[in-house]
């Protein structure tokens, strides 16, 4: 039932120099941005109306106060310690700490810190641990933080229990607009490839959500072996962008076609047709459009002068 199984905060901090540090926050449900962090008063940006959850004020407040010492602390902590530990300005750490929830009552949490965009160390089994890219230094690191037992008992506490307990209100408390479904636009475009006698053919499909989708190239029922899938892209506002290419011969284009498939279509597939197809679409279009209109009109026509004749 459940398509958003994890939430996870990241933490982006930027050391320019000994006096110099910036800290940027964000709280994500899987792939939607559901909170930001409001580095200068130290304050959570609730991004829905749902981003609360089922946690009180006070619940989220003692959160706040906790990050707030967290990013001061350790910010501290890393200028003091950045010349001892042989670190050299500027340098960047990014942490990314929450959780999976496999089931209602299997949780799964992680806190990762990387350095200069490596992995440096994480927390397992009650303690931290160096990753293998680390070198001395995250030795060195976990070696000094593993003395603080009530760091471990907080962040332990954080990712398997107030981490688990979130999500489970976060999917409750935004069930409407994590459950939406939202159907996708498609268009084709096309290019000649320089140099060659062949096409490159784009199948574009976007503003759908959730983000599982299937889009093929297709000739009649075959799909096409040479179809590209191109990366879902987030749109602005939640949606998602997803581009399908092939490249084929100029004089084989035509009949082709791109088939699209998601949730909230059922089973109404869109498909688009190329080429021949398509002009033929607008050939009968043409067609038809003229004639269904005088069809429409001779009717109002015939009823108008039908209400006239009512004495
Ligand atoms: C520290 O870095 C900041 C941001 O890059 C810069 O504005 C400031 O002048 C630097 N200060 C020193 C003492 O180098
Ligand atoms: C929120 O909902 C979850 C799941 O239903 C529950 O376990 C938890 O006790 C609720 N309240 C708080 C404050 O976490």
């Amino acid at each position: 039932v459940q398509e958003h199984t994890s939430f996870h905060l990241i933490q982006i901090s930027s050391f320019a120099n000994q006096s110099w540090a910036q800290n940027q926050g964000s709280g994500w449900l899987d792939e939607l941005q559901t909170h930001g962090w409001e580095s200068k008063n130290g304050t959570i940006i609730f991004l829905y109306t749902w981003s609360k959850g089922n946690f009180s004020n006070e619940e989220l407040k003692d959160l706040e106060l906790l990050f707030r010492v967290y990013f001061i602390g350790l910010t501290r902590e890393i200028q003091d310690y950045t010349s001892e530990l042989q670190y050299e300005y500027p340098f960047e750490v990014q942490v990314t700490v929450g959780c999976e929830l496999h089931s209602r009552d299997v949780a799964k949490g992680f806190f990762r810190v990387a350095y200069q965009g490596s992995d440096f160390l994480s927390f397992q089994n009650m303690s931290w641990v160096p990753s293998p890219e680390g070198d001395s230094r995250a030795q060195n690191v976990c070696y000094v933080i593993n003395q603080y037992e009530d760091i471990k008992e907080t962040v332990h506490s954080l990712i398997s229990d107030t981490c688990p307990r979130f999500i489970l209100g976060l999917l409750y408390a935004g069930k409407m607009d994590l459950q939406k479904q939202v159907k996708p636009e498609a268009w084709l475009s096309s290019s000649p490839i320089l140099g060659s006698s062949q096409l490159f053919l784009v199948c574009h499909v976007s503003g759908f959500y959730p983000k599982p989708i299937w889009v093929m190239w297709m000739r009649g029922e075959q799909e096409q072996p040479g179809t590209q899938q191109g990366e879902v892209l987030p749109n602005v506002d939640g949606t998602w962008y997803l581009r399908v290419t092939l490249d084929v011969e100029a004089e084989e284009a035509a009949g082709l076609s791109c088939q699209v498939k998601h949730s909230s279509l059922g089973n109404q597939d869109i498909i688009l047709y190329w080429g021949h197809h398509l002009s033929m679409n607008w050939i009968l279009l043409a067609v038809i459009a003229p004639l269904m209109l005088s069809i429409v009109f001779a009717l109002w026509f015939k009823k108008r002068c039908s209400y006239q004749d009512i004495p």
